[in-house]
């Protein structure tokens, strides 16, 4: 951490001071966000401590996934084509697209930490809430300790960051009002995305909770794994 930490400060620094003396020369300094502020701190932050294959290497299986990407679809020939039939001209702009292909969509300025680039899509956040709590909790318990392949599993505690996303965090986005929708057993896409730590160990009840709910295949209409019901908050079937 030793020698990580000046680095990553004498870089911040720079464009840091020219932030402070441009808004202080126009008089536009605002007070300081308070200093218990959770703030937003992006998927980059999270990937010296999330990498390690042995703990679920949740970084390079979220980079594969395409919520890594979902922002950068919005260019493609697809999104400009959904952008067309929608009526919106430059859908990477367009607060009608970005409210779902980017993390913290019109979350107050003082809630997101520098650094914070909202181009690299659905990141860690827009499921696991913001992380700076998290981030600098595990910086201070790690000390000077390098992260480790062969670090044991860490109970932390449950307010730090949010372990396990909700169903109805998934409905945010995924809904009627994305031009793409497409029908699906969100319980079998909640097993696809979770990157399981294998070191963490689950009772067979947590397990089952998290496995498909919809029939062996998982070809289920609309309606028939609850979805809806969660949809009106009628249901919390993620907790178990
Ligand atoms: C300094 C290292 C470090 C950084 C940076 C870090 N984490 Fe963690 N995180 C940990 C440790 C340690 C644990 C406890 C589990 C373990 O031992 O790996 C943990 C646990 C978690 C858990 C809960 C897993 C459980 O126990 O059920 C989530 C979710 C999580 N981190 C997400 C993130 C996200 C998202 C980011 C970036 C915003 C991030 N972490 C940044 C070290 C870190
Ligand atoms: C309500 C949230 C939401 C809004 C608003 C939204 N999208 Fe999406 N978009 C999604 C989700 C979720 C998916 C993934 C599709 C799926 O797997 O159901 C997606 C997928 C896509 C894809 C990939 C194609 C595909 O079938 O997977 C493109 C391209 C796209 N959206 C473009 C746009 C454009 C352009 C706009 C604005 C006109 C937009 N989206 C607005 C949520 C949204
Ligand atoms: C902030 C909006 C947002 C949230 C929250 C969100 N998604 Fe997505 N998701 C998207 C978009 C947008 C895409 C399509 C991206 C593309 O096609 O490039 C997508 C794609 C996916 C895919 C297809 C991925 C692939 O690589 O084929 C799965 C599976 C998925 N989401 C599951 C989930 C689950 C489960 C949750 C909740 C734990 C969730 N999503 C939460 C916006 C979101
Ligand atoms: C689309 C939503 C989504 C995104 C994006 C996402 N996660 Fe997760 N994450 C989940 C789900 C779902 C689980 C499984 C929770 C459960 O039921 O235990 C999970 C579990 C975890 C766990 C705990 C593993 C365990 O065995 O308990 C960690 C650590 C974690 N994620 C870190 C990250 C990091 C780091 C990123 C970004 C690089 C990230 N996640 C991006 C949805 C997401």
């Amino acid at each position: 951490m030793r020698r990580i930490l000046p680095r990553a400060f004498a870089l911040l620094s720079l464009p840091a001071i020219f932030w402070l003396v441009l808004l202080a020369g126009r008089g536009g300094m605002t007070a300081p966000p308070p200093k218990t502020a959770n703030r937003y701190i992006g998927s980059e932050k999270c990937k010296n401590c999330h990498q390690a294959k042995k703990a679920g290497g949740q970084f390079s299986k979220w980079k594969e996934m395409k919520h890594a990407k979902a922002f950068d679809v919005l260019a493609s020939d697809e999104g400009k084509k959904t952008a067309k039939a929608k009526g919106v001209d430059d859908p990477q702009k367009s607060p009608k697209c970005i409210k779902c292909h980017v993390t913290a969509f019109e979350v107050p300025a003082e809630q997101i930490a520098k650094g914070f680039n909202p181009k690299h899509g659905v990141q860690c956040e827009s499921c696991h809430g913001p992380g700076e709590k998290h981030f600098k909790a595990r910086f201070a318990a790690a000390g000077d300790e390098e992260p480790s392949e062969d670090k044991e599993y860490e109970e932390i505690p449950d307010d730090e960051i949010v372990k396990r996303p909700p169903l109805k965090k998934c409905l945010e986005c995924h809904n009627e009002e994305s031009p793409n929708f497409k029908d699906f057993c969100l319980k079998k896409r909640y097993t696809d995305v979770a990157h399981l730590d294998p070191r963490k160990s689950r009772t067979e009840a947590e397990l089952a909770a998290m496995k498909c709910g919809c029939g062996e295949k998982c070809s289920c209409k609309k309606g028939e794994c609850g979805e809806l019901e969660e949809k009106k908050g009628t249901k919390e079937k993620s907790g178990d």
